[in-house]
């Protein structure tokens, strides 16, 4: 007899602890699941950024979302997955800023060459909320939001052969982001442009289809651009963030609490993204070295000269980022201020 109520005791017990369990699995299983996209490995700030993300929100509100990150262009190429976003089926993306010009004229500021004077006003910039807010304007049109802005440091030209002067740039042939003012700024240094898909970068040096490229130090090592390219040279003539966007009707759908932890889970994104960046820009750097990947310091002023010009004609075109334009101008100062002060 008393075995038997230990028994049913026990039994009792096992039965309810499955019963919890399977209540806890299908809440798992009905957890909603969001898809990241972007375009680096796995080590890249970008994709720590996007980890970063995830575990905000997932510990935030648990079992609610349930967060893929989708690296190395591996849905589709930033274009293709630009579309998916629209739609919905891809609910964020991690994209550079020359990739929404088409969809976004705004984004074209970050084009303008030598826009920013330094680093520190371009972080400045892509960091304060107004800024992102300013950038958001047209999200009925375009279907998404830009969340925050990541810091994706400074483009420089790397090539094959050595670039000292502008005059080395002369017909070579130097793979661009696809946005027509690059085509332009190619042209005004005298090189010729190859717009294509950042993950097509690799194989177009591999097969001497590019001479170059453009872009920050992390290209050389994370993408392996340097085993091909050999000569880095730092004119830093663009400062282009990557930006976080999201399905702008994925957002609206949110409720206020979870609207709030999503945004509040960018904002912890974007800190640690810059955080690594920083760290992360001087490894590459000491990686590429080891490469046997030689950095080659021009004469800035020769470059600039070259491409300043398109500050006017850019404006001109497009009248709609005057304001946007005339912000950078005072964070500059305020920069060059702050610098001054140090002296
Ligand atoms: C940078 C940027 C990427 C971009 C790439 C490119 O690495 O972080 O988002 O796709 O440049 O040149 O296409």
């Amino acid at each position: 007899m008393r075995l038997n109520i230990v028994l049913k005791f026990f039994t009792l017990i096992v039965v309810s602890l499955c019963f919890l369990s399977a209540c806890d699995n299908t809440r798992e299983l009905r957890a909603e699941v969001i898809r990241i996209a972007h375009s680096h490995t796995r080590t890249h700030p970008v994709h720590l950024g996007a980890l970063a993300f995830k575990e905000y929100i997932e510990e935030k509100l648990p079992n609610k979302y349930n967060i893929e990150i989708y690296p190395k262009e591996n849905i589709g190429s930033n274009e293709k997955v630009l579309e998916l976003v629209k739609q919905g089926s891809v609910q964020f993306l991690i994209v550079s800023s020359v990739n929404l010009e088409s969809y976004d004229r705004s984004f074209a500021l970050f084009s303008i060459p030598y826009l920013f004077v330094n680093e520190k006003a371009f972080e400045s910039f892509i960091t304060n909320p107004i800024i992102i807010k300013k950038l958001g304007v047209n999200v009925d049109k375009n279907g998404f939001i830009p969340l925050t802005a990541f810091f994706a440091g400074t483009r420089s030209f790397y090539s094959k052969t050595p670039i000292y002067k502008v005059d080395d740039l002369k017909g070579k042939k130097i793979r661009v982001q696809a946005g027509p003012f690059n085509i332009r700024i190619m042209q005004a240094f005298g090189a010729i442009s190859i717009p294509m898909s950042f993950s097509d970068v690799y194989k177009a040096l591999e097969q001497n289809l590019i001479d170059g490229a453009a872009n920050n130090e992390f290209a050389l090592v994370d993408e392996e651009h340097g085993k091909f390219a050999k000569y880095y040279s730092y004119d830093k003539h663009q400062m282009c963030p990557d930006m976080f966007i999201v399905c702008s009707k994925f957002m609206e759908n949110l409720s206020k609490k979870d609207r709030r932890i999503f945004e509040k889970a960018a904002q912890k994104a974007q800190e640690v993204e810059i955080k690594a960046f920083h760290k992360g820009v001087h490894e590459a750097k000491t990686h590429a070295l080891s490469l046997g990947v030689k950095f080659i310091d021009v004469n800035i002023d020769e470059f600039k000269e070259k491409v300043l010009p398109l500050h006017k004609e850019i404006l001109y075109e497009l009248p709609e980022i005057k304001d946007l334009y005339e912000e950078v101008l005072r964070f500059n100062k305020h920069e060059l201020q702050k610098e001054q002060a140090q002296i």
